[in-house]
Parts: C-alpha cells; structure tokens; sequence
C-alpha cells in the first residue's frame, strides 16, 4: 500500500466524531484512504491525511443531496474502486426536555427523517457505488444498534426501528451483493461511550456484564475486521459490540 494507486479505499458516513471518528483513525492509520460523508464541513478536530479533500459535505436525510453526494463521490473516485463502504451516520431524536420518543410520541415526520438517515441512506450509498465496490469484491458495513433488537430506556422507536430495517437490510444486501463477492455485515453496537448516549447511561453498566461502557475503538477494530481478508467468508452476520447486554 505505498503508492495511490494500489491504496484501498474507506467510504465512510459520520466521520467527525465518535464512532466514525475512531474508525477514520483506525484505516488511516492502516494506510487507507478515507473518503468522509457527513452534514458539517471538514472537521478540523477529527484530522487525518488528505482530510479535506475527500470529505464531502452532504445531509443523508435529504434525498436530493443524498443523490448529489453519491454522484460527487464517484467523481472523486474517478473510476477508481471502493475497498469498504461504512455506513456509520445515524440520528436519535428525543423530545423537547430530551426525553424518550416512543411509538405514541413520535411525529410522523420525526420518524421518516430517522428512515432517511439511518435506513435509506445506506442502500442508496451501496446501490451507488456498486461499481466500485464489484471491481474489488468490496465490503459494506451498516452500523445497527442493540435497541435494534428490543425497548431501549433512552433510545426511542423511530431509531429502534430504523435500526432493525438496517439489520434485515444487512441480511438482504449479503444476499443480492454476495454473487458480486461483496461482503455486507453490520455491527450493532451497546452503550460506547460517544456524544449520542443519553444522561443516566451510566446507570446501565451495572446490568452489563463487562461492567463498563464499551470504547469507540473497540466498535472501530470490528468494522476494520469485517473489511479486511481476516473475514473474508464472513457475510450477512450482525456482531455485538456490547460488553454483553444482550445475554
Ligand atoms: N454510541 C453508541 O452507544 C451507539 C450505540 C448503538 C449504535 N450506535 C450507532 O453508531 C453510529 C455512530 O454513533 P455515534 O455514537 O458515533 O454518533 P454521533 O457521535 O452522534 O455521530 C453521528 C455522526 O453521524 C453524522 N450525521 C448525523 N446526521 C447526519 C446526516 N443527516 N447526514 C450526514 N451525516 C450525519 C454526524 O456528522 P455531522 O454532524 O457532521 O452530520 C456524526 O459524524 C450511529 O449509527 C449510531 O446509531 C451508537
């Protein structure tokens, strides 16, 4: 991996903190190069080779701009291949007083906006690059959630739900992507601790039986082993990075 040319390449939604933020640090320094997805400009406290250059700017919410960003990254890419696709941006709304949004308290347009974000963005990011991710037999990675898979204290149903469409998108994608060679597996991580945890969160690592919150790194080694050969027979599988909550 000394020249550009023979360089793998990250695509990576929600790089300018937390979880996406360690995995920047985790391929860079691995010698990727990480082409970054998200709504503020190049962050300047998140840095890494060739940051500013291959961060595109974009809302994943917003499905215009979300097609405009997939026909920039493949400008960028300039008919060159996608090594690994993260699909990492997510949002969790709480109400006004930063309480739970449930099934009864959820706007409508509250929940779909959760959908644009945290489900569709990821198939049109995959169904975009498709080319670039066949020409290397590629890896995609969705970033679900353990409230994905049963009633979260803080995390409310329009997440909840939009993390377990993403986690039988994962089954569906390893499916339609498989005969192209591409790998899709997502992680569903616990409580990390990054900026999207709730107040109170800590209250939780008492019933968690690692005892404590888990680390983005630790989130960030585990995408890096679903994008590389170390899993290379590994497809259409959800792994736990959760200390152990969900036992
Ligand atoms: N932390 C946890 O305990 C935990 C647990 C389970 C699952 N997860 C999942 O892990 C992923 C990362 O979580 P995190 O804790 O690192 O979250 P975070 O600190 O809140 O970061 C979210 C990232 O997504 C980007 N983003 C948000 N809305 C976007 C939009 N409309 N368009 C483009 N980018 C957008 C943000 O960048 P901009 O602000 O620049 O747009 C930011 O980089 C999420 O999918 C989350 O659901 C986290």
């Amino acid at each position: 991996m000394s020249t550009d040319s023979n360089r793998r390449v990250l695509v990576l939604t929600g790089a300018s903190r937390g979880i996406g933020h360690a995995t920047v640090k985790r391929f860079s320094s691995a010698g990727w190069r990480v082409i970054t997805c998200s709504r503020h400009p190049f962050p300047e406290n998140c840095p890494w080779e060739a940051g500013p250059e291959d961060h595109v700017q974009v809302d994943l919410g917003d499905p215009e701009d979300r097609a405009r960003a997939v026909l920039e990254l493949r400008k960028r890419l300039n008919g060159g291949p996608v090594h690994a696709l993260v699909n990492n941006a997510g949002i969790s709304p709480k109400g006004p007083k930063g309480e739970r949004l449930n099934t009864l308290t959820t706007s409508e347009e509250d929940w779909r906006k959760v959908f644009e974000v945290n489900f569709f963005a990821p198939v049109v990011l995959a169904r975009g690059l498709i080319e670039e991710l066949k020409a290397v037999q590629g890896s995609i990675v969705n970033v679900t959630s353990i409230a994905g898979s049963r009633v979260h204290p803080f995390a409310g149903a329009a997440y909840a739900t939009s993390k377990a469409a993403l986690a039988s998108l994962t089954r569906e994608m390893a499916a339609d992507f498989g005969p192209f060679g591409i790998r899709v597996n997502a992680i569903a991580p616990g409580e990390i601790d990054t900026a999207i945890l709730s107040p109170g969160t800590e209250k939780m690592v008492a019933d968690i039986p690692l005892r404590r919150l888990g680390k983005p790194e630790e989130v960030a080694k585990a995408i890096y082993y679903l994008c590389t050969d170390q899993s290379s027979y590994v497809t259409g599988s959800e792994i736990h990075i959760n200390g152990g909550q969900h036992v």
